[in-house]
């Protein structure tokens, strides 16, 4: 199978959303405190609410966003990294409830919204423990593949265009891992700095020194 890396569009939101994100994070800690409730008689609740978050992420600035896409064109992975420019707090949600587009897509009734904020609240704090006083720092806020086309080297394209992204700009590079991914980011050379215990399970916080060209 060839995949090929493109760039993301904002009409891409919902496709990310249903093929990729949702099915890959059925496991993830953060998710499960989330969605504690979850059902799949809410799942297209669930869908929406992300796919419409995603989107106003993307409206913001989608440039940082990278696809891999499947032979016939199908979406089986994607990316997001942010420029952290300063210390001040930006949070670390890849999915905020905020709705600049003045959208009426409800939260879902199966969001325990002061779980996810709590534990926003000591991610956030950690990632301000390791980056307080750094500049420029590239931080990969999602990461997410169909399940079934895991392992098969699209986890690694997306984390190659971000590293080489990171290594062209002279970056260092920073994420706060759930446990699927730790070993992925080790490969492309992070390091675990610091971790985050919850209910649900451990997050890591990873490091990447910017690696020089030759
Ligand atoms: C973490 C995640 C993005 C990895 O994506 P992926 O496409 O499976 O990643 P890759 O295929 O590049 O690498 C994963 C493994 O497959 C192996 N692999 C890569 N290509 C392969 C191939 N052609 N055949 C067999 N194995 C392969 C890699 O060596 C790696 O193995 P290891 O981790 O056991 O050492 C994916 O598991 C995911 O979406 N998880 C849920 C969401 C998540 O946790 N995101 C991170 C939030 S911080």
């Amino acid at each position: 199978m060839s995949f090929t890396l493109s760039e993301v569009q904002v009409a891409d939101a919902e496709s990310l959303i249903r093929r990729c994100d949702f099915p890959a994070i059925q496991d993830d800690p953060l998710h499960r405190i989330m969605f504690p409730r979850s059902r799949p008689d809410n799942w297209e609740s669930e869908i929406r609410w992300m796919a419409n978050n995603l989107k106003n992420t993307l409206e913001r600035g989608r440039s940082n966003f990278r696809k891999v896409c499947a032979e016939d064109g199908t979406p089986v992975g994607f990316a997001g990294w942010a420029l952290e420019q300063s210390d001040t707090p930006q949070g670390v949600k890849a999915q905020s409830n905020e709705k600049k587009d003045g959208s009426t897509i409800p939260d879902p009734d199966t969001l325990d919204m002061n779980a996810w904020l709590e534990t926003s609240k000591m991610l956030r704090e950690e990632k301000r423990r390791i980056l307080h006083g750094r500049k420029n720092i590239w931080r990969l806020m999602i990461i997410s593949v169909d399940p079934a086309y895991q392992r098969q080297g699209v986890g690694s394209m997306l984390m190659q265009w971000g590293c080489e992204e990171a290594d062209r700009n002279e970056r260092d590079a920073f994420v706060l891992a759930s446990p699927a991914a730790v070993r992925l980011y080790t490969k492309f050379g992070f390091e675990v700095v610091g971790k985050v215990e919850t209910t649900e399970g451990t997050f890591r916080s990873m490091f990447r020194k910017v690696q020089k060209q030759a």
